[in-house]
């Protein structure tokens, strides 16, 4: 079975083919992702209508690139898996019209998919990851037969979420908390934006944090020590703000010491609740997903303290590259998460929320 996805929410243009083979996993035949990034860092941020028009120019062309290994697209492809929410509306639209036009053309099946679950489903994607996970985990006795196991606790940090979600099986979830203000990687961006980087600043402030001094920038942990699964980071980037506004100027070792001082900040909040959370409810796998879980130190933070705690879970993280938005992981969470949908019930949704 082969399922055509495609991901339009934000500031990706992305279509991809998934291919459940024969042994149940699922592997990527193709996957096209165009960025208007270079555009948004020109004006420090995603101007929704430019992110829109961005989507209309790269729309067909990334579509035709990915089905180019089919000959017959029409026969080969099952379903039209496609992200109706959550997002920017204008961009959203792009997709799902595009994916109607289609499933008419076609006579194909739409699935529609919910984006953050997308996120948690790049998890499924490659065998490939998984061996990459089974090295980074922390136990690394990996389940006879390699599959994820439930009860399982998704962290999804992405530019608009901070998000645990408790995963009882594919249908059956519960949410335990999510950001009350800034999410993670808008906590990164915004910080980035205040010492001087480019949008999107989580990956340059990852960079960055290499050369800095552990003792040189201690930021506050907000919420920390909550009695909840709840984040809060806008505390985190006044913190910043305030420091800054003391520098003259900012040289390449402040920079530097600020973006370790913050990424240490962000990261050691999120492993702690993310660690509580696995504890409370015993669970035997944890997902990471979104664009922040490409974060080394996350990743490696979240281990470390797994193994201190002395848990028996299996962490998983995607392929960095699938941890960003792309479109496998919609057709991903399509093969699980499968209800077809007919073309006038389907609609976009901005806030869609689990
Ligand atoms: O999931 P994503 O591609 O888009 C949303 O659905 O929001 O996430 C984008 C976010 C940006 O805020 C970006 O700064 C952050 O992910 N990000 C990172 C890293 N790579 C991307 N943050 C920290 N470290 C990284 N390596
Ligand atoms: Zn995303």
């Amino acid at each position: 079975m082969i399922i055509l996805g495609i991901e339009t929410s934000c500031d990706e243009t992305s279509a991809s083919l998934v291919k459940k083979g024969a042994s149940g996993n699922l592997e990527i035949i193709n996957n096209t992702v165009a960025t208007s990034l270079d555009l948004h860092a020109t004006t420090g941020g995603i101007i929704p209508e430019n992110a829109a028009r961005e989507q209309l120019k790269y729309m067909l062309p990334v579509i035709q690139k990915t089905i180019k290994p089919l000959h017959d697209p029409k026969t080969q492809i099952d379903a039209i898996a496609v992200t109706v929410g959550p997002g920017l509306i204008g961009s959203l639209l792009v997709g799902v019209e595009t994916a109607k036009t289609l499933s008419l053309i076609w006579k194909k099946p739409i699935i529609p998919v919910n984006h953050l679950f997308g996120h948690i489903y790049a998890n499924w994607l490659t065998a490939e990851s998984k061996a990459t996970n089974q090295k980074l985990s922390a136990n690394s006795k990996l389940d006879k037969n390699d599959s994820i196991q439930f009860p399982a606790l998704a962290l999804i940090v992405s530019g608009n979420h901070t998000d645990l979600v408790l995963m009882f099986s594919h249908v059956k979830h519960e949410v335990l908390g999510s950001t009350r203000d800034d999410a993670a990687g808008e906590a990164f961006d915004k910080i980035g934006r205040l010492i001087g980087l480019n949008y999107p600043a989580g990956p340059e402030i990852a960079k960055r944090a290499k050369n800095g001094n552990p003792d040189a920038a201690t930021f506050p942990r907000p919420m920390k020590y909550s009695h909840d699964y709840d984040f809060s980071f806008s505390g985190l980037k006044t913190a910043v703000l305030r420091d800054v506004k003391q520098i003259k100027i900012l040289t390449d070792e402040i920079i530097a010491d600020i973006s370790l001082g913050a990424e240490e900040a962000i990261v050691d909040v999120i492993t702690h609740k993310t660690i509580k959370a696995a504890r409370q409810y015993k669970v035997k796998t944890i997902l990471l997903g979104g664009g922040v879980a490409a974060n080394t130190k996350l990743r490696e933070e979240l281990h470390r303290k797994l193994v201190i705690d002395g848990l028996d879970a299996q962490i998983y993280a995607p392929e960095k590259s699938l941890c960003t938005d792309n479109a496998a992981m919609i057709a991903a969470a399509a093969f699980f998460r499968n209800k077809t949908q007919s073309l006038k019930d389907i609609t976009v949704d901005p806030e869609l929320y689990y």
